[in-house]
């Protein structure tokens, strides 16, 4: 067997379908992993369906837990796995739990890894991402970047040149193929919505709606903010959890959604005023299609989205996110680029470089 591909959350599914199709085209056997960090429908098979992604070959189903609990049943199980398939490559994408346990239990027997998304950086330890993705790259044989700074902050640690490629990226290559069906869709139809007169919500880090004094701060900003524009927020389960546990009250003028399939967030997204997040891929995602993005956190690890992109990156002061907000419905809008090597064909270039990877081992 050449290759394990690991998939585990919502995140890992737009960047992994692109490669896994790429290496179904280029004839390399791989094994698809699940490790069922995701596991809710919606927050995992609605994903399959839509970027039309093969069944996984294995499913893990480890479900939810502390991070040392998730991480350390998905070690167990996907050591079995390396051990029985002996792959001569191990893919993984991103920076959540998943990542990183597969990527320990991977190193420890001596097999390689590539990692998709490397290099990103917040400086923020307090985020578990950052250390999932410090980690996973200091032990990744194949370090596949997005933008510069991924490049300048691996090489920066100390990490081989040799070692790192610069691809573009690979979930640009989801968004471009599926956003003409997210188009036909007619969203804005279906939720009674006028296009380019409303924001669009996803909020679900920790540190924003884990405490309930911060989140009562967001959900006090999100009431002032759907006086001013009519609000959409699909919300994740993390974020419903913590609002059903407290008292707190969105107001019944805000559209609240399950969590949206890939293809219908994409035509939500497409057709925004504003979008408020602090995801890390709809940072990148808003930057692809031009579209004002306010970002409710205090560092980004994709930095590019500000250079050159559509991203307002403001904290998570309610004041600043309003005033941003208002800025931009008075026209004060980010002209943004396209980002070099965001262009729809980065899985054709990893797949490639792994080819020659394998032909050289
Ligand atoms: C994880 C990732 C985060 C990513 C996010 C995208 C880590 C450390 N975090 O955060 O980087 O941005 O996914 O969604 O890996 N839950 C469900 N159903 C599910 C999955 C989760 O109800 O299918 C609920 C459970 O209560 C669970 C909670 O959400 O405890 C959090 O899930 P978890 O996977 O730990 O972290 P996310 O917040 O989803």
């Amino acid at each position: 067997m050449s290759l394990v591909t690991v998939i585990g959350t919502r995140p890992n599914f737009m960047k992994m379908a692109p490669i896994i199709e790429s290496i179904a085209d280029a004839h390399i056997s791989n094994i698809i992993v699940h490790t069922g960090q995701h596991y809710d429908d919606k927050m995992s098979k609605v994903f399959f369906d839509d970027l039309q992604m093969p069944d996984p070959d294995i499913f893990l189903g480890v479900g939810s837990g502390s991070h040392a609990e998730t991480t350390s049943k998905i070690m167990v199980e996907f050591e079995k796995i390396c051990i029985k398939n002996k792959p001569r490559l191990v893919l993984v994408a991103g920076d959540v739990n998943s990542t990183l346990a597969c990527a320990l239990a991977t190193a420890k027997l001596n097999i390689p890894i590539a990692h998709i998304e490397s290099g990103l950086r917040s400086y923020d330890n307090s985020m578990p991402e950052e250390i999932n993705r410090i980690l996973t790259d200091r032990i990744s044989d194949l370090l596949f970047t997005t933008e510069a700074s991924g490049t300048m902050n691996l090489l920066r640690e100390g990490l081989d040149k040799e070692k790192i490629y610069f691809v573009g990226n690979c979930m640009i290559d989801s968004l471009k193929k599926f956003l003409p069906a997210a188009l036909k869709l007619n969203l804005c139809i279906k939720y009674d919505l006028l296009e380019y007169e409303y924001c669009l919500i996803t909020l679900h880090r920790p540190s924003n709606v884990d405490n309930i004094k911060n989140l009562e701060k967001l959900t006090e900003m999100l009431n002032t903010l759907s006086k001013k524009i009519k609000v959409v927020f699909p919300i994740h389960p993390r974020t419903k959890n913590t609002l059903k546990n407290s008292n707190l009250k969105l107001d019944s003028d805000i559209i609240l959604l399950e969590p949206l399939p890939y293809i219908e967030f994409l035509g939500l997204m497409n057709k925004a005023k504003v979008v408020v997040t602090d995801s890390g891929g709809i940072q990148e995602e808003t930057t692809y299609l031009g579209v004002q993005c306010i970002t409710v956190r205090d560092n980004t690890e994709r930095p590019i989205t500000v250079d050159i992109g559509t991203n307002h990156l403001v904290g998570s002061t309610p004041s600043k996110v309003l005033t941003t907000l208002e800025n931009i419905l008075n026209g004060d809008i980010k002209r943004g680029k396209i980002p070099l090597k965001w262009d729809g064909k980065t899985s054709g270039r990893i797949v490639n470089i792994i080819q020659e990877f394998l032909s050289k081992d």
